[in-house]
């Protein structure tokens, strides 16, 4: 097993040499933060880098989010888009992402972004059948991970990826004791993807467990 357990010192270590801080995500995360107990909802800033990472390193263009909360992994999306690029966010509150629309306008990628305050599902049901998608996020209902895979990969372009966040649910995903619906809709989830030959996925140890699913080209050997 190749594996150094992260101590509190080391995951400090680890934000300060691979994080470049952007005083507006920084702001974001501090209006964020003054919500309380809720705000452990938004992700963590080392995966808010690695998302912008990705989204330019594949020259995305065209991107979903399905869960906004108060914009901050929306705006590490945008960051990566080029300017006329486009990002659909989809959630069910005004409130919380309401914060978001302020820094996105702040940060100047506004213009970036759709936001549809609607269930998810009924969102992508609108979409027109040639809504092609380069990058996608899902991080909202545990329960409907599977639809949002079902109704994503069609639309994604060869090469394109989509990423789901928490993958391995607090550790929830190896507990048997853990029988909660979340729970067994991500093993079933997690374990329809490990056989899916359709893509190449790797779950990575991020925050709360990351999964990166990339779709395969059709002549791919
Ligand atoms: C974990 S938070 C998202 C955090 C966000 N990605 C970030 O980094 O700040 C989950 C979000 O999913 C939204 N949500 C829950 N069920 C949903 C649904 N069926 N359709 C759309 N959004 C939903 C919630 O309102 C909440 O804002």
């Amino acid at each position: 097993m190749k594996f150094t357990p992260l101590t509190p010192e080391l995951y400090e270590y680890l934000i300060a040499h691979g994080h470049n801080s952007d005083p507006v995500l920084a702001e974001l995360a501090k209006e964020t933060e003054a919500l309380g107990r809720i705000a452990m909802m938004q992700i963590a800033p080392e995966q808010g880098t690695l998302m912008s990472m990705l989204v330019r390193a594949i020259g995305a263009r065209s991107a979903i989010e399905i869960g906004t909360f108060t914009g901050y992994s929306a705006l590490c999306i945008a960051r990566g888009l080029p300017p006329d690029g486009k990002l659909l966010c989809c959630d069910v509150s005004e409130e919380w992402t309401a914060i978001g629309r302020k820094y996105w306008a702040k940060a100047g990628v506004a213009e970036r972004i759709e936001l549809r305050i609607a269930p998810a599902l009924e969102t992508l049901k609108t979409l027109p059948a040639n809504h092609t998608i380069d990058f996608a996020f899902i991080d909202a209902d545990k329960v409907s991970y599977r639809d949002y895979y079902d109704a994503l990969l069609p639309r994604l372009r060869p090469n394109g990826l989509i990423l789901f966040d928490n993958v391995v649910w607090g550790g929830q995903v190896l507990d048997p004791n853990s029988q909660s619906e979340d729970t067994q809709a991500l093993r079933a989830l997690n374990d329809l993807i490990a056989r899916d030959q359709r893509v190449q996925a790797v779950m990575i140890s991020v925050s709360d467990g990351l999964t990166i699913v990339r779709k395969r080209a059709p002549d791919e050997r």
